[in-house]
């Protein structure tokens, strides 16, 4: 897609396809996994097929998450490495949580606060992916090894969890036609300019060239 008066491209087709096959693996993946980490979530097993079926394929719904995070990571790793504007973005980010954001410094294609999901989630996973291994095989595991994935794999799962609250209420409520960019995948100029300035003045200087 080419940009536009009315439509500046924000993600492609293969950004969006590994964006929604993690956020569908994730879901699953994490309420299958609260089912079984609590007695008082079991009532979430009934809900996904059972006790053995939820056992059975928890760590599969972690295996394709990872892989989509993968995907993922290929595409963007290089784009939400921090630099000094986002440093100077995070010590001024309580201005973004209420609206003022004069003297904010331009957020790019992603701000600050976006780069720290994804590395929060790329950080996440890879813990939770060796815990997990661990656990899913842990006849074949020393001791030690299991009793500290019983306690990491949790602790990995609840800050993934809670960055993920942040970011669905980010991209849904607090930041109206975001999500569209993530379905259709684009926004208008109006959004881009407001929100990530400049990116949106790099994606009209690049337009502008063609
Ligand atoms: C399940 C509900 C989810 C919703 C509604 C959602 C929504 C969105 C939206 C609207 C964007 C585009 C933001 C923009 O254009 O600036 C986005 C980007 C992104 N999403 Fe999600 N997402 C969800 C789940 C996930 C999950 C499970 C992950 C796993 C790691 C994830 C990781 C990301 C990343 C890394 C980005 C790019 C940076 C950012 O915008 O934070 N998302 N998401």
């Amino acid at each position: 897609m080419k940009a536009t008066d009315q439509k500046i491209p924000r993600f492609d087709v293969a950004e969006r396809v590994a964006h929604w096959l993690a956020a569908l693996s994730f879901l699953y993946t994490a309420l299958t996994g609260l089912a079984l980490w609590s007695h008082k979530l079991y009532w979430l097993a009934y809900v996904f097929g059972g006790g053995a079926v939820v056992r059975g394929l928890h760590p599969w719904g972690g295996v394709i998450f990872v892989a989509a995070l993968g995907m993922m990571f290929r595409r963007w790793a290089k784009q939400m490495r921090l630099d000094a504007e986002d440093r100077e973005w995070l010590r001024q980010s309580h201005k973004y949580a209420v609206h003022d954001e004069e003297g904010l410094p331009d957020a790019g294609r992603f701000n600050a606060g976006q780069k720290m999901l994804f590395w929060l989630q790329s950080c996440s996973a890879a813990v939770l992916l060796v815990s997990g291994v661990v656990l899913w095989f842990p006849e074949t595991m020393p001791r030690v090894l299991r009793l500290a994935a019983v306690l990491i794999h949790p602790l990995a799962a609840i800050a993934s969890i809670g960055g993920i609250i942040v970011h669905i209420y980010m991209g849904t409520a607090a930041v109206p036609e975001a999500f569209r960019g993530m379905i259709q995948g684009w926004v208008r100029p109006g959004w881009a300019a407001s929100h990530h300035p400049k990116w949106y003045r790099e994606v009209k200087a690049r337009s502008g060239k063609h």
